[in-house]
């Protein structure tokens, strides 16, 4: 299946709202010893699940997003941000809580503050998830340990996937991971890999989550590029492909949208990898929080077409799940 025809990809997780304030500082606070940011620039990115769907759309991919905003201003224009962007809201709920946000305080080139806003966990209809499932070529579960991702929820969305044929990859995080067991592939980062198992040793850590969950296991390890653990195969080493390192934030989301994308395409998962790695590359030379568009695809990697794939009544049918 050519890159540029979009498979449909469901993403269920933690929907955030990235807010970046720039100013210029000249002077403290004569109410506290604090700095006073004068604003320059204020912009809002979707963060975590939603920065994951802005990549799959950056993609070209149909992204259906099941998450939950609150009932705020920051609500609205996250969604709205995405729906431009492509991405189908409707499977967004809007709860009686404020939505997620990380915002971001800079000036001179240094963060100055973060200042957080976590709403109640919300709590998603699994009818609709296993409705969802089901219309689509490949799930990507994006948890940031808000509360969407619950056991419950990993659970089934595994199990449909798992009988509907199609890949799960999970951007995993927290302590339990037995929630992601049977998912096609994990991508945790170093700390998250170290929180959910008792090893020291970044090998023993990965192959015990591979023996444990019966999944791939792919550590992304920041400027040291990524590991991928796959059955009982030797670890698969890539380093960091980034010739320019400006801001490595989402980085992780990137790693794990084009993997989705990679594999719902059935592409080898060596391979995949190779092709998020650089993906990864792209977003962390630029500012922000980035995405990954179609052509930023190395010619070699969009023009290929990915054998194995069956069409029926208009959606792939894979032939066994990866
Ligand atoms: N400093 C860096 N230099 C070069 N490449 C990097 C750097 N940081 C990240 N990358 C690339 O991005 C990939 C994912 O980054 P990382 O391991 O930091 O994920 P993460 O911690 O989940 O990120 P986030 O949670 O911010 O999305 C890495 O595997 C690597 O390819
Ligand atoms: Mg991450």
């Amino acid at each position: 299946m050519p890159w540029g025809i979009g498979l449909r990809v469901l993403v269920v997780g933690d929907l955030m709202v990235d807010v970046l304030s720039e100013g210029e500082v000249h002077r403290l606070s004569p109410e506290a010893p604090a700095p006073v940011v004068l604003q320059r620039n204020r912009s809002h990115t979707p963060g975590g699940a939603g920065n994951a769907a802005m990549n799959l759309a950056g993609l070209g991919e149909t992204v259906l997003l099941m998450a939950a905003v609150g009932k705020d201003a920051e609500g609205v224009l996250v969604k709205d941000i995405l729906a431009h962007h492509g991405v189908d809201t409707r499977s967004v709920m809007v709860t009686s809580s404020v939505t997620t946000q990380k915002h971001r305080v800079m000036a001179g080139g240094r963060q100055l503050l973060r200042l957080d806003v976590e709403g109640e966990p919300p709590h998603m209809a699994l009818e609709s998830v296993r409705y969802l499932v089901r219309s689509v070529d490949v799930v990507l579960i994006s948890d940031y340990a808000k509360g969407v991702c619950t056991a419950e929820l990993c659970r089934e969305v595994i199990a449909g996937a798992r009988s509907a044929g199609i890949p799960v990859v999970v951007d995993p995080k927290g302590t339990d991971y037995e929630r992601y067991r049977g998912a096609s592939l994990i991508t945790p980062n170093l700390s998250e890999l170290r929180a959910a198992t008792n090893s020291s040793l970044m090998e023993d850590q990965a192959r015990d989550l591979v023996n444990r969950l019966a999944c791939a296991v792919l550590v992304t390890r920041g400027p040291n590029g990524m590991t991928l653990f796959a059955g009982q195969a030797p670890p698969f080493h890539l380093p960091a492909q980034a010739p320019i390192v400006c801001d490595v934030t989402g980085a992780g989301d990137t790693v794990a949208a084009v993997m989705a994308a990679c594999l719902a395409r059935q592409m080898p998962i060596r391979r995949a990898c190779q092709v998020a790695n650089a993906c990864a590359g792209v977003v962390v030379g630029r500012r922000g929080t980035s995405t990954i568009s179609l052509d930023e695809l190395t010619l070699p990697v969009r023009d290929a077409g990915w054998p194995g794939i069956r069409w029926e009544y208009g959606r792939s049918v894979h032939e066994r799940p990866r």
